[in-house]
């Protein structure tokens, strides 16, 4: 393992390409690159107003829809601004992950070390564990929906307490599922109601990650924080972090932006589900988490705390009605999200579609 990991450190992503089933002819190297990179400080990531379709009548709704589309078309990421959620359980959130982590022993955490559970590998992930190609600066601890049924709290959670604060955000997202498919689909001239039922009550994957502040060893070893990547799922509810950090790459240009959104708002991506059933219309855009440029900063633990947003893992994906020249089979969620994430886990992560 440990030679995958350094060689981790100049890995590029296009080495691990027989894994994806959606086209990326993105090529870059999955940690930071220092020199050989270039950022894009002109790029904005679009702000769409979620409040227009929460409380608008028709055509605020299609007016949304629109500006959502064709800000994930062009970047698959836009920010949401005017949603329901009270920033003040932002800021709760970032104290308990932080708490979560620098509280709980190593011997504690390690009883709830990530294993596969249906599509995703859920628990908790060590410092530089995250995937088996690179040694990312990074502890990752993962909840599923089964980690918030309340009878499961010890199975699941070093402090139980935890599980009902969490849940709360998780449901307060939830609320948000539906209203971005509706979107999204309204954006392609579907009917919007067309995942309604496949989306109540989805398999997500709640991720909290905790950035230790960055050592002078970690910072000479080349690793990054969270070195680059698509996201397998629908589509990723980010509240913005704190800290500097998420970067986004340009396809068109090849530089990065930093991302840098205000306190209170949620970052969306679209992942590879959505970008495999709108039939590569919507990217699965690469992203990654940088060491921020203030030593100051380096000097701070980092936290977020995004959520997945994935199918069920029996749901088919498959393009969407009405898409001319569709590419792509039909394929069961479980057997598309275990095969791409094998290149972070190994070869026998992945699950064979029933149909296979
Ligand atoms: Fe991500």
């Amino acid at each position: 393992m440990s030679k995958a990991k350094d060689h981790g450190i100049s890995a590029r992503n296009q080495e691990f390409i027989r894994y994806d089933q959606v086209e990326k002819h993105q090529d870059y190297q999955l940690a930071e690159a220092a020199a050989n990179e270039q950022f894009d400080d002109e790029f904005r990531i679009k702000t769409c107003d979620l409040d227009r379709f929460l409380r608008g009548g028709a055509s605020d709704k299609r007016q949304f829809a629109e500006e959502l589309g064709s800000a994930l078309r062009e970047i698959g990421f836009a920010i949401l601004e005017g949603h329901p959620i009270n920033p003040s359980l932002y800021d709760e959130a970032n104290e308990k992950v932080i708490e979560l982590f620098t509280r709980t022993s190593l011997e504690d955490k390690l009883r709830f070390l990530a294993q596969r559970h249906g599509s995703v590998n859920q628990g908790y992930f060590p410092l530089k564990q995250t995937s088996l190609i690179h040694p990312d600066l990074v502890e990752g601890w993962v909840f599923c929906r089964r980690a918030f049924e309340p009878a499961r709290a010890r199975e699941f959670w070093p402090a139980p307490e935890l599980q009902s604060f969490f849940g709360h955000l998780c449901e307060q997202h939830e609320a948000l599922i539906l209203p971005v498919m509706q979107s999204i689909l309204t954006y392609f001239g579907c009917d919007p109601h067309l995942y309604d039922l496949r989306l109540r009550d989805t398999n997500f994957g709640l991720r909290l990650n905790y950035y230790p502040p960055i050592s002078l060893e970690d910072d000479h070893s080349g690793a990054g924080r969270l070195l680059g990547h698509e996201d397998i799922d629908m589509f990723t509810f980010l509240p913005a972090p704190r800290i500097e950090g998420l970067q986004v790459l340009n396809r068109r240009n090849m530089k990065w932006i930093r991302l840098d959104a205000p306190k209170g708002v949620i970052v969306l991506n679209t992942g590879d589900y959505i970008q495999r059933i709108t039939n590569d219309i919507l990217p699965s855009t690469t992203h990654r988490v940088s060491k921020p440029r203030d030593p100051a900063l380096r000097a701070l633990p980092r936290a977020s705390f995004p959520m997945n947003v994935y199918l069920r893992e029996e749901e088919m994906l498959q393009v969407l009605p009405g898409l001319p020249n569709p590419k792509y089979e039909p394929i069961q969620a479980i057997a598309f999200h275990t095969r791409t994430t094998s290149k972070y886990y190994g070869d026998q992560y992945a699950v064979q579609d029933d149909a296979d």
